[in-house]
């Protein structure tokens, strides 16, 4: 596999996992576009920059010089200030990040520069997110577009990490709403509904398409 494959979807989809082992079984980098949105949530919380402020959250971006990490055991995202490099990872999958990223993610100069970052990695690589397909690599070969009912996505997150079910789907609702614009599948998508699917079949469902 030399081209690229995109796989789009809502949270809790199951992308980055089967983005992850996709990637594996294919000897490829995989690119988590989400975790370049969420470093750029967490530092705009840390320093004080107000969400709704796109240029205060592109100056940070430049300040912090952040970077995504495509490692096979797991994309990273690191900043670097100062000659000093810290890695963000850790912090960015945690409520306080949850609740002010798709704002964040809405801004088209901070869309910009995550795709910015994405296409300067040269292929064949597995790259997820929203909007993969469509707006940041519309010429790839292979695209998918996982899909599952809201309850499952709740249930799916609460195992990951112990939360109130009812919070938590309270949350993918909301979430769904303010990214349904840049979560669209491309029209020739594969579209695969993983509700009553594990993470294996998931993976080989893809998989099989690559290789046809
Ligand atoms: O996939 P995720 O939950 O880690 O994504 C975090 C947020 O980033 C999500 O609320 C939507 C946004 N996002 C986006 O707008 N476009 C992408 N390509 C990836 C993520």
């Amino acid at each position: 596999m030399r081209g690229i494959v995109t796989i789009d979807g809502p949270s809790a989809s199951g992308k980055s996992s089967v983005a992850k082992k996709v990637a594996e079984a294919l000897g490829v980098p995989y690119l988590s576009s989400g975790l370049l949105y969420r470093a750029a949530a967490y530092l705009a919380r840390r320093v004080g920059v107000d969400p709704g402020d796109e240029p205060g959250i592109l100056a940070l971006l430049e300040t912090y010089r952040v970077r995504l990490l495509p490692e096979v055991q797991g994309n990273r995202v690191v900043a670097e200030k100062a000659s000093t490099l810290e890695d963000l990872t850790p912090y960015l999958h945690t409520p306080e990040v949850d609740r002010v990223v798709s704002q964040v993610a809405r801004h088209p100069g901070v869309r910009a520069w995550v795709n910015e970052r994405l296409r300067e990695v040269p292929p064949p690589f597995v790259a997820e997110g929203r909007d993969m397909g469509t707006a940041v690599f519309p010429q790839a070969p292979h695209k998918f577009y996982l899909t599952a009912t809201p309850e499952v996505r709740a249930r799916r997150r609460t195992l990951e990490r112990p939360q109130d079910y009812q919070e938590v789907l309270k949350e993918l609702i909301r979430r769904d709403e303010l990214d349904r614009a840049q979560s669209v599948p491309a029209p020739e998508a594969i579209v695969i509904d993983t509700s009553g699917m594990t993470l294996e079949e998931v993976v080989a469902r893809v998989l099989s398409h690559i290789q046809d």
